[in-house]
């Protein structure tokens, strides 16, 4: 695991970028993995000003989202469908035809959950994945106890998740869904390369268990130290209980360029 700690969410956010226009180079019909939440909305506002001025283009890339809400209906603002349509899709260019996310309406969850799995599949998996991680340590909407290797499925909020994500319901955790459809962990970690962002002292607890706790479902982000190509980017509040910072700072400092992306 390589863990970045940059000089703010910004800085993050702009190397997350950099690792995505270093991809789309070499091949333009990348498969992104997005995440909701705030803490990947940087990475997005930067590549719609790259693709801006014409230094990227995502036309021929396609995008899978890592989950959605169950219980709202299709267009309510607060579906990650329309978050996601909002902080990304068009703010860049890609076909929204070919954004992709599980349907929390579908009546027959399980075959809707497969059928997600089985698009991913079929588009060749996952090139970069993009991460933000709970104060909770929850990664997609997989909770404290997820199965490391679970896939698409139907998990329940937890009431930290539903007050923490109060905040676009108007405050009231009433309105948040006690339900979502998610990739498991298993499918996350299928990825080629993932990325996780992180700012802020709420984060410090959960990164640091990603990072230097036990692999342990209680933290499901632990789980990332089984994949083989990790990436943390985080700004100086979120690495702030990190015990080997020194030793993080200087591997990056030192990483020769062919090995950074
Ligand atoms: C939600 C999403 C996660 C996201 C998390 C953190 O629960 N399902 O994908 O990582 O929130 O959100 P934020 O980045 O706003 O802190």
């Amino acid at each position: 695991m390589d863990v970045g700690i940059a000089e703010s969410a910004e800085h993050a956010a702009s190397l997350a970028a950099d690792a995505i226009e270093n991809l789309l180079r070499t091949k333009t019909e990348a498969v992104l993995g997005v995440a909701t939440g705030s803490s990947p909305v940087g990475i997005y506002d930067e590549l719609g000003r790259r693709v801006s001025t014409g230094r990227l283009s995502l036309a021929r890339a396609s995008a899978f989202m890592l989950d959605e809400y169950v219980g709202l209906r299709a267009g309510h603002p607060q579906a990650y469908r329309s978050v996601i349509d909002e902080i990304f899709t068009r703010k860049v260019d890609i076909d929204a035809s070919r954004v992709h996310g599980p349907d929390g309406t579908a009546d027959d969850v399980k075959a809707a959950c497969a059928a997600y799995e089985a698009a991913i599949r079929t588009a060749g998996g996952v090139d970069i994945q993009i991460l933000g991680i709970g104060t909770d340590g929850h990664i997609a909407f997989n909770e404290p106890t997820s199965s490391l290797t679970s896939r698409t499925r139907i998990k329940t909020l937890t009431k930290q998740t539903r007050i923490d994500n109060s905040r676009y319901f108007g405050g009231d955790i009433n309105s948040v869904p006690t339900h979502c459809l998610t990739q498991g962990i298993g499918t996350i970690l299928e990825a080629r390369f993932v990325i996780l962002v992180a700012a802020g002292p709420a984060k410090a607890e959960a990164v640091r268990q990603t990072v230097e706790g036990p692999v342990s479902a209680l933290w499901p982000g632990s789980a990332l130290q089984l994949h083989p190509n990790v990436t943390l980017l985080l700004d100086p509040a979120a690495a702030a209980s990190l015990t080997l910072t020194e030793y993080y700072r200087d591997v990056w400092a030192h990483k020769p360029d062919w090995q950074r992306w």
